[in-house]
């Protein structure tokens, strides 16, 4: 899916605080496509209650970068994937957008949200069809993603008629028929069983290391984000800022193996140190 990105396009981008400077090291030698300042969301609940979901967020989205965002349930993940990828706005604050970025975002949703009555291909082909890209053109395109993802020999079948994993591989397969310049993927394999979710997290991680799409993903796995992350963003209780974004200086490729080093172990351990008072202060809110 293909969100159009509601974010100020910009040339030139503003230099990141230095705070993020510091934990980024190398990083600030990218450029950013996305770059969020001081982003603050409130919501308003039916009994007109306001509600903080998201305060003083400052984030970049760094060019072919893989950047994870994890943090307790409810601190605001998907709110602030929502507003990078231009499909809500911020209450206040400033989303800057590359200009090659403009309206190439392509989003991956954790309930994969397929059409049951497309078939694959056509699921695949979506995007394109919303870009009126011919059907010869768009089945083309869709077929070397089905191919990449495996799925080529299920194009003319019905979703239903796939397990979950493919399922979650096809919503993959369609976000990049769309060529995008930045994938944004909320919890997508959150719903997986742990073996299939282990296949597609390398599924995913070759993806990256061979297109070079720059991606976001948000995740409640410590070990996806490590695995998957150049950067782990850490977020803070509700309202969710940002704690921490922790560098991942592991080699590429990386695979299952990977999650078996010892330096896989002590990431791991600095992540959840961090994070653990966190999930600890939003069990608190939720009492
Ligand atoms: N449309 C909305 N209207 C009112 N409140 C909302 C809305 N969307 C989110 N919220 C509130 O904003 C806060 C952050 O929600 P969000 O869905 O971004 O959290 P999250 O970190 O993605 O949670 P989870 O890990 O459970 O997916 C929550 O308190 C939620 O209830
Ligand atoms: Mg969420």
């Amino acid at each position: 899916m293909v969100a159009s990105s509601a974010c100020s396009a910009t040339i030139g981008q503003p230099a990141p605080p230095a705070s993020i400077r510091a934990a980024m090291g190398d990083e600030t030698q990218r450029r950013s496509l996305l770059s969020a300042r001081d982003l603050v969301k409130v919501f308003v609940d039916a009994r007109g209650r306001a509600r903080e979901a998201l305060v003083g967020v400052d984030l970049d989205v760094r060019e072919g970068e893989f950047l994870s965002i994890i943090g307790p349930s409810g601190c605001g993940k998907s709110t602030l994937l929502r507003i990078l990828g231009g499909l809500s706005r911020p209450t206040s604050g400033s989303l800057e957008c590359a200009v090659d970025a403009v309206g190439r975002i392509a989003f991956v949703f954790q309930d994969h949200a397929l059409f049951p009555w497309l078939r694959v291909v056509d699921n695949a082909a979506f995007g394109l069809r919303m870009a009126g890209v011919g059907a010869r053109e768009r089945r083309r395109r869709a077929m070397v993603w089905l191919e990449r993802f495996g799925l080529a020999a299920f194009a003319d079948a019905w979703p239903d008629e796939l397990s979950g994993g493919m399922r979650q591989r096809l919503s993959l397969a369609r976000a990049l028929t769309t060529d995008p310049r930045v994938l944004l993927m909320d919890e997508p394999l959150g719903a997986l069983d742990p073996q299939t979710r282990l296949i597609v997290q390398q599924d995913l991680a070759r993806l990256f290391e061979e297109t070079g799409v720059t991606m976001v993903l948000v995740t409640h796995s410590l070990e996806e984000a490590l695995l998957l992350g150049d950067r782990v963003a850490a977020m803070t209780a509700r309202p969710g800022r940002i704690a921490e974004v922790l560098q991942v200086p592991l080699a590429r490729p990386r695979r299952e193996d990977t999650l078996d080093t010892t330096a896989f172990a002590a990431l791991r351990h600095a992540l959840w140190q961090r994070l653990e008072r966190e999930v600890h202060s939003a069990m608190e809110l939720q009492r």
